[in-house]
């Protein structure tokens, strides 16, 4: 079924995390609640942060690069204590522009009397930038946020004399017609004891109090104050004063239920999922849809970054470097470019490639380090020795101005949004799309071919979708069975062998069940000396051209005595007669297949260590960025 961007279904939407905004409005001091607020949802980001503050007719604005603590450290008590009772926050995921103090939000208009904290993407806002430069606006920061507040205030022609609720939401109305992309944002005006917000494909709720209100992201920022919630609806817009709430979808006022929520704080972060690993698999689909958004706009893939190496075209190569994880998505999207784009790629262990001596041709070799945080020592290391050779480099990672971005000569971000779970998951497959649109990007294949992938890929969300849908229950009955072993074998071929190493490491890192991974025709090399009924085999059979020899690698497996959970298709019956037990993912043409079978082994992975009771978001001994060689 062709699946267009452009009509993207409204679950992707209601799962979004990237950067927590809030507004209070009320009779307290509203700053110390604003950034307690801010505080319970800085998981959504935390590379700056503001507060934008009404004090008795005048305005505060703080902000700055850093923690909420690190701002509220830089607030005297007089600040803290001001007066003001109406406020808006923001903790930023940076997306557009680095992390900095110009970038932090909120952002104001030239008159510093609109103020606005948004959460998501302005897609159109380079465009909307110009206009608004050549109308004689100047812009501060490099983020898309900042053309909103400068539109709202051209179109609140009577901004001068005093303002009213409904002069407001209609001026805020007008500036969001211009928008395209995703937005929850809440406005502060200066002279009006009120906030607008108003959502679009971004989160957004109001809670509600006595004699008070509060606007978040997500109902952890609230529920310390209220438990009384109002979730937003998709074009919603709403006036909220201490004492009423007005909500208007497509100009007439429509009534939203009040829900009581029963969660702990704790459970609320992560979203009612019991840990953030969870959380974070069922962000795939998302993770997904936003670095497709990032970098493909209808039919045309654009990175902004030059690919050109010097020297020999003929001679030019890629060459990748990772640890851990991020080593098998470059594993994976050497299969990938190669396949699609005929390009050759090299991947090499960054930690092995520091100290090899390798034999580099820095003008005809690109070097991309991949790394989820941008902070891991051995790819650092990697990147400044590829400089050496006189590579051109480039960082493909998730967060915005880390070392790698500085140390790389160009940057492709992967957008999977915070990742707080010490396991990698949805920057795994986040960095596998990137692959499939370099690949794409670098192809010289027909038109129609090209087309026929990129629909194919524009699915990839939906299809990830399906196995967190579809799937999970089947994968939690045989994570029970998984989690009373103490070793398993994860094998698979072809772009599958990557995904198969990356089941393996999740397996093991978070459920300490000693897990292998192999490339499915190598067992019988050695490992099969240590099969037995007490070693569960996972395969992953996706029908590629390896299909009929990894079923004979099942037999041979099985003759063995080792009990064999195979992934395999929908639809695919003859696996039934080699295997054990199967879980099921959706069909796709054999290239896209690591995309269901690694949100299967990351749930495999997730419901195995919960099964047998284990500290799933921080593993023993392991954390989240590895900072030393
Ligand atoms: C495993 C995991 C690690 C990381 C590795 C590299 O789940 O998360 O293996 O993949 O430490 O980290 P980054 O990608 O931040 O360089």
């Amino acid at each position: 079924m062709p699946y267009s961007l452009l009509a993207i279904p409204q679950w992707l939407f209601l799962k979004g995390k990237m950067c927590g905004i809030v507004g209070y409005v009320g009779e307290r001091e509203a700053l110390p609640i604003i950034l307690e607020s801010l505080k319970r949802i800085e998981y959504r980001g935390y590379d700056s942060c503001g507060v934008f503050v009404l004090e008795n007719g005048d305005s505060k604005l703080h902000k700055d690069a850093g923690t909420i603590d690190h701002l509220k450290e830089n607030l005297s008590e007089s600040e803290y204590l001001g007066g003001g009772k109406i406020a808006i926050g923001h903790t930023r995921w940076a997306t557009h522009g680095g992390p900095s103090k110009k970038n932090a939000h909120p952002h104001l208009d030239g008159k510093g009397e609109i103020a606005v904290v948004h959460n998501g993407i302005i897609e159109n806002f380079q465009s909307i930038k110009e206009m608004l430069l050549s109308q004689g606006c100047e812009f501060v920061s490099e983020t898309d946020t900042e053309v909103i507040p400068h539109l709202i205030n051209r179109s609140f022609k009577k901004f001068d004399q005093a303002v009213n609720a409904a002069q407001i939401k209609e001026a805020v109305k007008e500036a969001l017609s211009h928008l395209t992309g995703s937005y929850a944002i809440i406005v502060a005006v200066k002279g009006f004891d009120g906030l607008v917000a108003a959502r679009n494909e971004s989160p957004l709720i109001i809670g509600v109090g006595d004699r008070e209100n509060f606007i978040a992201s997500d109902v952890p920022a609230v529920l310390e104050q209220t438990n009384r919630i109002i979730y937003l609806e998709e074009g919603d817009i709403a006036v909220v004063e201490k004492d009423s709430i007005y909500i208007e979808n497509g100009g007439a006022e429509v009534k939203r239920e009040e829900k009581l929520i029963e969660w702990t704080i704790g459970d609320a972060e992560k979203g009612g999922y019991e840990h953030f690993m969870l959380k974070e698999i069922h962000e795939e689909p998302r993770a997904i849809m936003d670095t497709l958004r990032g970098y493909l706009v209808e039919e045309e893939i654009n990175f902004g970054v030059d690919f050109k190496v010097e020297g020999d075209a003929k001679g030019k190569s890629i060459l990748m470097v990772a640890c851990g994880t991020s080593y098998y998505a470059a594993m994976c999207g050497k299969q990938i470019i190669e396949n699609l784009a005929k390009v050759p790629v090299q991947v090499e262990l960054a930690s092995e490639f520091n100290y090899s001596d390798f034999v580099l041709d820095g003008t005809k070799v690109m070097v991309m380090a991949i790394t989820q945080s941008g902070e891991t020592a051995d790819t650092l290391m990697a990147l400044k020795k590829a400089k050496r050779y006189g590579c051109k480099t480039v960082a493909i990672t998730n967060v915005l101005d880390s070392s790698a971005t500085r140390i790389a000569d160009e940057t492709i971000y992967i957008r999977a949004g915070p990742e707080i779970g010490v396991a990698a998951t949805k920057s795994f497959i986040a960095q596998l799309v990137i692959f499939y649109l370099l690949g794409l990007f670098l192809s010289k294949m027909p038109a129609s071919e090209f087309l026929e992938h990129l629909e194919e890929l524009k699915r990839m969300p939906q299809i990830a979708q399906m196995v967190l849908d579809e799937a999970d229950i089947n994968i939690r009955k045989h994570a029970g069975y998984l989690s009373k072993y103490e070793h398993a074998f994860f094998v698979g071929r072809g772009v599958n062998l990557p995904i198969a190493l990356e089941g393996a490491l999740k397996l093991k890192e978070i459920s300490y069940i000693h897990a292998e991974g192999y490339a499915a025709g190598e067992l019988k090399h050695g490992p099969f000396a240590l099969l037995t009924e007490d070693t569960p085999v996972i395969a992953i059979l996706t029908p590629d051209n390896t299909y009929e020899k990894t079923l004979g690698n099942m037999k041979e497996i099985k003759a063995r005595g080792a009990p064999v959970i195979a992934i395999a298709e929908e639809g695919d019956e003859e696996v039934e007669k080699y295997v054990d037990e199967v879980i099921r993912v959706p069909e796709t043409s054999a290239i896209f297949s690591p995309i269901p079978n690694t949100v299967a082994l990351h749930l495999l992975a997730y419901w195995t260590a919960k099964a047998r009771g284990c500290e799933i978001d921080k593993p023993r001994n392991l954390a989240k960025s590895v900072t030393v060689e």
